[in-house]
């Protein structure tokens, strides 16, 4: 059964909207539409990178490119906010939650990789907008073809995708991963970047989109950006869920990325979305992972 995180967003995080002041405005005009005036979590200020302030690894190696931490900032408007602490929506499992090859794997700080070291064994680059080379364009078979679809369909409704970080392998991660520590301390680095053997991108169904435009990849103000917002409206149509929604990072183990997609397929993503369900903790009926055991 799913464990009942703290209702969102928490008392403590508006209390300390208090403490906070000006130094957050700028980070402030980067949250998601709807955005009102800054509760954030307490001893956020010291956990929060500038919006701007990338770890230093990432401005290296296109390959380790990775997310930048975002604490929750601000209250979204209720119905953008699906609820963790409703009764379990878990559904039977049709595929393993646990085979690395299966599109319902749930890989998160409860649920490290079996086995640690795995490869997809069908990485392939799709055909699509690349602002990456190497592995980081690559996709397994299944995950590849959703994403020609879905950023085709992106591209003829007039909105440009691009593909800005897809498979990472074990060693990758653990550069990415080392790259925030050092950057940012471990916890902050834990909000943003999984520890080797712990990320979804190593599965190969998942990966981070960026904006044909190329604005504010991998930052707060990316919610906003054309690409994020359609996705948010129509990835499920191609199979996608956004992997760690706004608010949620007490079952997610992450802060908002809205730029992270997973591919789970398009009848369970859609279920998902028509039943409010934001994140695959709670549709399969697994438990809140918000740190490491
Ligand atoms: N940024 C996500 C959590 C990862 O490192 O896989
Ligand atoms: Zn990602």
């Amino acid at each position: 059964m799913p464990s009942n995180p703290q209702p969102l967003p928490s008392r403590r995080v508006f209390a300390s909207l208090l403490t906070v002041g000006m130094g957050m405005a700028a980070l402030a005009a980067c949250t998601p539409e709807n955005a009102t005036p800054s509760p954030i979590a307490a001893n956020a200020a010291s956990e929060v990178p500038s919006p701007s302030a990338s770890p230093s690894a990432l401005s290296t190696s296109a390959a380790t490119t990775e997310p930048e931490p975002i604490e929750p900032v601000a209250s979204a408007p209720s119905s953008d906010v699906p609820s963790a602490t409703a009764p379990s929506h878990a559904i039977a499992p049709q595929h393993s939650l646990t085979d690395p090859t299966s599109p319902w794997v749930v890989v998160n700080k409860h649920r490290p990789l079996a086995p640690q070291d795995f490869v997809p064994a069908d990485l392939v680059q799709p055909g699509v907008r690349l602002a990456v080379s190497g592995e980081a364009a690559l996709l397994n078979s299944t995950t590849a073809a959703a994403a020609e679809k879905m950023f085709g369909a992106a591209a003829s409704e007039g909105v440009i995708m691009t593909l800005a970080s897809g498979y990472r392998s074990y060693s990758t991660q653990v550069a990415t991963y080392n790259g925030y520590v050092t950057s940012t301390g471990q916890a902050a680095a834990d909000r943003a970047s999984a520890r080797p053997g712990h990320s979804e991108h190593q599965t190969g169904w998942s990966f981070d989109i960026g904006d044909g435009a190329g604005a504010c990849s991998f930052q707060p103000c990316f919610a906003e950006q054309p690409a994020a917002v359609w996705a948010k409206a129509n990835a499920h149509k191609f199979g996608f869920v956004v992997r760690y929604p706004w608010m949620l990072h007490d079952t997610t183990g992450y802060f908002y990325e809205s730029w992270h997609l997973r591919y789970i397929g398009v009848e369970a993503a859609t279920d998902m979305a028509t039943r409010g369900i934001a994140t695959v903790e709670e549709y399969f009926g697994l438990e809140a992972a918000p740190d490491y055991l």
